[in-house]
């Protein structure tokens, strides 16, 4: 037997590329304008910050373990049995939980080609195979995806709608997907957008999780709400599964002020609601103004929206982002989702939109793109 010399993480470990998030900063740039992470354009409701900060002065305290409260209002808001909600750190934290409690070494976890780079990550993490089914149109291909289903597949992700890409999966769709699946295998819908989507086909996954015992739904503060750093999501499951994933989670691993911003978020329906007039409103506009400087969007339900630039050398994806990013507008590379002649941009406020699309005329108009 030959001694390693140092510890030696376990298989799969080092073949995961780490996560690389959205920059925040621009070398020389005094004012930066961030649109690299999907985050709310308006911010959090001011009855959250307040809430956060009347946490502060008891931070000695361990937060409610079981999220109880929270729980309770978002049972309240959506009509669901809080005994089936978890809470985590983020959604990330909960895509990592179920793929820990249901994926072992040698299973696979199917997600689609575009889809979620922490479903691939989480998988790898666990000593799994991720499994990448081709899509239509940059859209989820619901036929590709059961087609890639294995003895050995343990999840199914579906990103609905879909990051970076925008696109979404009807209600009808999902249901066929379910409908293909073995009961075995785990279908998590991962949701995080829901809260933007306008679309009498669209449903969030509520409705498969309360009538099937292999569909789990997740949920994010990170977007609409505003509250990307305090790192809140949730997850609407079967009672089994809620049961496993108590099980293994850290025993406060949502913090008190993420708790208390959460609850106050929630009822402030009012600024939810001009999140989503404000998203409607921007979003349509960015998806117009782009194409009429004769770059393709991929159409979006999302709050944010896939711009694909041409193979041209001066034109490239790559060189529009170094060029925004020389004007401190921060958009974000999607070369690891597979779309190296892409960018993705949050919608952002009125000023940040129209001075990423006067940049991208600018870019564009070059008569020497080469300098
Ligand atoms: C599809 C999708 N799922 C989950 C997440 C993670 O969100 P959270 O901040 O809750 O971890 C994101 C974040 O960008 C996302 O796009």
């Amino acid at each position: 037997m030959t001694a390693d010399t140092q510890p030696i993480p376990r298989p799969g470990i080092l073949d995961v590329a780490p996560y690389v998030g959205g920059e925040s900063k621009a070398e020389g740039v005094a004012r930066v304008i961030r649109l690299a992470s999907n985050e709310s354009a308006l911010g959090p409701s001011p009855r959250a910050i307040a809430a956060y900060e009347a946490r502060a002065r008891e931070i000695h305290r361990y937060p409610d373990g079981g999220s109880t409260e929270l729980r309770a209002a978002l049972a309240r808001h959506h009509g669901l049995d809080a005994d089936r909600i978890v809470c985590g750190s983020g959604s990330d934290e909960l895509i990592s939980l179920l793929v820990r409690a249901y994926v072992g070494p040698d299973d696979e976890v199917v997600y689609s080609r575009h889809g979620f780079l922490m479903y691939p990550i989480a998988a790898k993490t666990a000593g799994a195979t991720p499994v990448a089914a081709p899509e239509k149109n940059l859209t989820t291909d619901i036929d590709a995806l059961l087609a890639a289903v294995t003895a050995k597949t343990k999840i199914v992700f579906l990103a609905n709608p879909n990051n970076p890409t925008g696109t979404y999966t009807s209600a009808e769709d999902v249901a066929r997907l379910h409908a293909g699946l073995p009961p075995s295998v785990l279908l998590v819908i991962d949701a995080a957008y829901a809260e933007y989507v306008r679309r009498n086909d669209y449903e969030a996954g509520i409705e498969l999780v309360a009538t099937c015992e292999n569909v789990v739904m997740c949920r994010t503060f990170s977007k609409i709400y505003g509250l990307a750093a305090l790192r809140l999501g949730w997850l609407y499951g079967p009672a089994h599964v809620v049961d496993a994933i108590n099980r293994i989670r850290g025993p406060f691993n949502v913090n008190a002020a993420a708790i208390a911003a959460g609850i106050a978020a929630i009822q402030d329906g009012a600024h939810v609601e001009a999140s989503r007039a404000h998203n409607e409103r921007w979003l349509a506009w960015l998806t117009t103004e782009i194409r009429k400087l004769g770059l393709e969007v991929t159409p979006s339900i999302a709050n944010f929206v896939l711009i694909h630039f041409p193979d041209a050398k001066g034109r490239t994806a790559e060189e529009a982002d170094a060029f925004l990013t020389q004007r401190g507008l921060i958009l974000r590379r999607v070369g690891a989702y597979k779309l190296p002649n892409a960018l993705r941009m949050s919608v952002g406020s009125e000023e940040a939109n129209r001075l990423v699309v006067d940049a991208l005329a600018e870019f564009l108009s070059r008569k020497d793109p080469g300098r």
